[in-house]
């Protein structure tokens, strides 16, 4: 698929739907049940795998959730982090992007996002590893992950915290628990690795160009700049999670039965030679946010913590250059729904030490309001339960 091909997958909902229940390969039992496939493309009651009103009223709840996070504090909190991150191996002369600075930092600003207990975090990012990295235990890791997310949405149904979560629950959208465990599993995966890939691309791009690494350090370009620039190159979601026909047609003229699913690949769309020539740094014609109503929609936070992580680095280390490993031999994880390297390792100069001692981060800081506690019998309602795949029993009838 080219750039005009994937617009028309997404836009034409008529067409094609993100609803996984028409999925044939299911539908036939061709499928294993613990096929690491599941995990993300696999159905759930959330925005990402839904259509039309249902998909509109999740989609609601999501946005309005999303747009109450303070991006003021989002950003300072993430500062802070980042901060604490580079103080750790700053004096080492090297270190690793990837695993020491982006994975934990993005983990970081998600559990405070979410209100998951600090306790939770090492364990929930190691289960998103798993899943977004498609490993042979994804579907384990899936299961696990929408445990942990039905207890925390059980939590906060109690005692509501400032934090994602408790918005869901009290949004006037009345989704159940289970709806919001859900949902909070699509914010996780659509917006975890993307997020980490996005800071590890911007950083191999800058460092891989000299002309705009000494752009940005010297202030004739801004990190927004050149993390637009990045979204170009490598998009941080190589893969959009799915759409599936639903009916048999013709497309970019293959045949497709109904049922089939299509994965809309945006990293090869942003390099179609038709838009090339407008990949000015600047244009943001990319596809890397998606398009069309299941758009990324949170850009905004995404920005804020990208951006902030990015450019902490800049300010805090100089010389930066590629480590041990040339950035064109990069390993990368097997994985359809990853842009992110298994490392970026970096070598620089001795680190410039923080302006003040920053202060270690507040365990967790306050990055929303606290909505009132939701009274009514839904919020409690946590079916379909948390087992993995309780939905595969029930396929017959779709
Ligand atoms: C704070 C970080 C982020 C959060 C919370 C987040 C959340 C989400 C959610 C909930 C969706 C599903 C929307 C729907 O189906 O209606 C979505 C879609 C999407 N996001 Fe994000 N996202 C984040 C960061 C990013 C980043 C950094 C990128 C890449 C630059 C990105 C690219 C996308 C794309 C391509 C889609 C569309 C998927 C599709 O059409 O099926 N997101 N995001």
């Amino acid at each position: 698929m080219g750039y005009q091909e994937v617009l028309e997958l997404v836009w034409n909902e008529r067409a094609f739907s993100s609803d996984a229940r028409r999925w044939n390969t299911i539908v036939e039992g061709s499928l294993p049940e613990d096929s690491p496939l599941l995990a993300v493309l696999g159905w759930r009651p959330a925005l990402n795998r839904l259509d039309d009103q249902a998909h509109r009223r999740h989609r609601q709840a999501v946005t309005e959730t999303l747009n109450g996070i303070d991006l003021r504090r989002l950003r300072s909190a993430v500062r802070r982090q980042a901060e604490v991150l580079v103080d750790g191996w700053g004096m080492n002369r090297t270190a690793d992007i990837v695993t020491q600075y982006a994975r934990p930092l993005v983990s970081y600003a998600f559990r405070v996002l979410i209100g998951l207990p600090g306790a939770e975090e090492r364990r929930v990012a190691a289960l998103l590893g798993s899943i977004a990295g498609g490993s042979h235990d994804a579907a384990r890791a899936e299961a696990e992950l929408m445990r942990t997310l039905h207890r925390l949405v059980a939590e906060k149904r109690e005692v509501p915290g400032p934090d994602l979560t408790s918005w869901l629950l009290a949004h006037s959208a009345q989704l159940t628990g289970a709806e919001v465990a859900h949902n909070l599993a699509a914010i996780l995966f659509s917006g975890g690795e993307s997020t980490i890939g996005w800071i590890s691309g911007t950083m191999r791009l800058l460092m891989g160009d000299d002309r705009l690494n000494s752009a940005v350090a010297t202030g004739r370009m801004t990190v927004t700049d050149a993390a637009d620039r990045a979204l170009w190159d490598g998009s941080p979601v190589p893969n959009i999670s799915g759409r599936w026909a639903r009916n048999d047609l013709t497309f970019a003229g293959c045949r497709v039965r109904a049922g089939d699913l299509l994965i809309p690949c945006l990293a090869a769309a942003n390099t179609d030679l038709l838009i090339h020539d407008s990949q000015d740094i600047g244009s943001r014609a990319h596809l890397a946010w998606g398009t069309g109503s299941h758009g990324c929609p949170a850009k905004d936070a995404a920005r804020s913590i990208a951006e902030t992580a990015v450019d902490v680095l800049m300010r805090r280390l100089s010389l930066v250059r590629p480590g041990d490993c040339d950035t064109a031999a990069l390993r990368w994880q097997p994985s359809l729904w990853s842009g992110t390297p298994d490392q970026l390792p970096v070598a620089f100069a001795p680190i410039r030490p923080a302006p003040n001692a920053p202060a270690a981060a507040p365990a967790t800081p306050t990055l929303m309001g606290v909505p009132e506690k939701r009274q009514d019998a839904r919020a409690a309602d946590s079916s379909p339960t948390p087992q993995a795949w309780g939905w595969w029993n029930s396929m017959n009838g779709w």
